[in-house]
């Protein structure tokens, strides 16, 4: 019956992403979708091996390719690893340092995002950071851009090569609803485009859309927090979700809202096994 329902899901997601949409999330486990959706990838952009997905737009086509790896020569980021190291070495008023809330050390990445079954609910590295600073009587950092992106940076450069591995505890009702809440909000359609995340980078990667070529999904979270040319600075995924959201006129949602979290959560899932590489550039 499973396998059924894996056969159908994959047929549907080849015909056109937007067929998983009339699917209910929990006809299929976490495994089943993340075996579907890396097969879907790997057979559409064939001798693309699985890690260089972390890539995103760069691992499938050739020219955009080229300049990117100019600019990685010189990437745009390096002072802002640099500042996020300041950052972390700096006591805060109370004396401690973020190591106090971290005592593995900055290179966290692997660890996030994660169920917490305590609290039920999905926590990301950017909210530790913040839920850090506050324990330690410092104002919180704004989410987006800004300084929050500097720390975010230098653990992230600390972090390169470690692998996704997100895990849907077995068992537990509530972690798989909230995979299950983020899988049908990427499924879902929206806005006056009328158009789900899918419809652009599942159904659509690889085609252009205006002056860009759309990314594949499957390693979309790895390089976080990524320097955009068009931002001219850092941002966080879940800037990037934002923007993603408004691109079809639809209506965002603050950045580490549970919604933006359990996205997170299941898409982040669906590139375990690719190794975290950011920060990151793009055009
Ligand atoms: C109308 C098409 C469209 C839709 C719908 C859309 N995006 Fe995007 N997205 C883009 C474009 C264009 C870019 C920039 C080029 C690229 O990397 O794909 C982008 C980039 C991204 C990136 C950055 C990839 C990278 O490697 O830097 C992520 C992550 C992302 N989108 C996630 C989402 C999510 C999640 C949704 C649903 C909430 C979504 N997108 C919906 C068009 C779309």
């Amino acid at each position: 019956m499973k396998k059924q329902l894996v056969a159908v899901l994959a047929i549907s997601l080849l015909a056109a992403g937007s067929a998983f949409a009339n699917k209910k999330a929990t006809d299929t486990t976490p495994e089943e979708d993340l075996k579907v959706y890396r097969d879907y990838f790997m057979k559409k952009f064939p001798g693309v091996p699985l890690n260089e997905f972390q890539n995103g737009v760069y691992a499938i086509d050739k020219v955009s390719r080229d300049s990117w790896e100019a600019i990685e020569e010189f990437p745009p980021y390096e002072p802002m690893i640099e500042e996020g190291e300041e950052m972390w070495n700096k006591p805060f008023a109370n004396g401690k340092t973020y190591s106090s809330c971290f005592p593995d050390g900055p290179a966290q990445r692997k660890n996030y995002p994660h169920w917490d079954a305590k609290r039920k609910m999905v926590v990301t590295l950017p909210m530790m950071v913040n839920e850090c600073r506050v324990k330690n009587g410092e104002k919180p950092l704004k989410w987006a851009k800004g300084p929050i992106t500097r720390v975010l940076s230098y653990m992230a450069y600390e972090s390169r090569g470690q692998k996704t591995n997100v895990v849907v505890p077995k068992g537990d009702a509530d972690a798989l609803a909230a995979y299950n809440d983020g899988k049908s909000f990427y499924f879902a359609r929206r806005g006056q485009l009328n158009f789900s995340c899918a419809s652009c980078h599942v159904e659509s990667a690889g085609q252009h859309i205006r002056t860009d070529i759309l990314s594949p999904a499957l390693g979309q979270t790895t390089g976080w927090p990524v320097y955009r040319s068009k931002w001219g600075e850092l941002g966080t995924l879940h800037r990037r979700f934002k923007g993603c959201n408004k691109q079809v006129r639809a209506k965002p949602f603050k950045p580490q809202h549970k919604q933006y979290r359990n996205l997170e959560y299941f898409l982040t899932h669906m590139s375990n096994g690719i190794e975290y590489n950011g920060p990151s550039a793009r055009k």
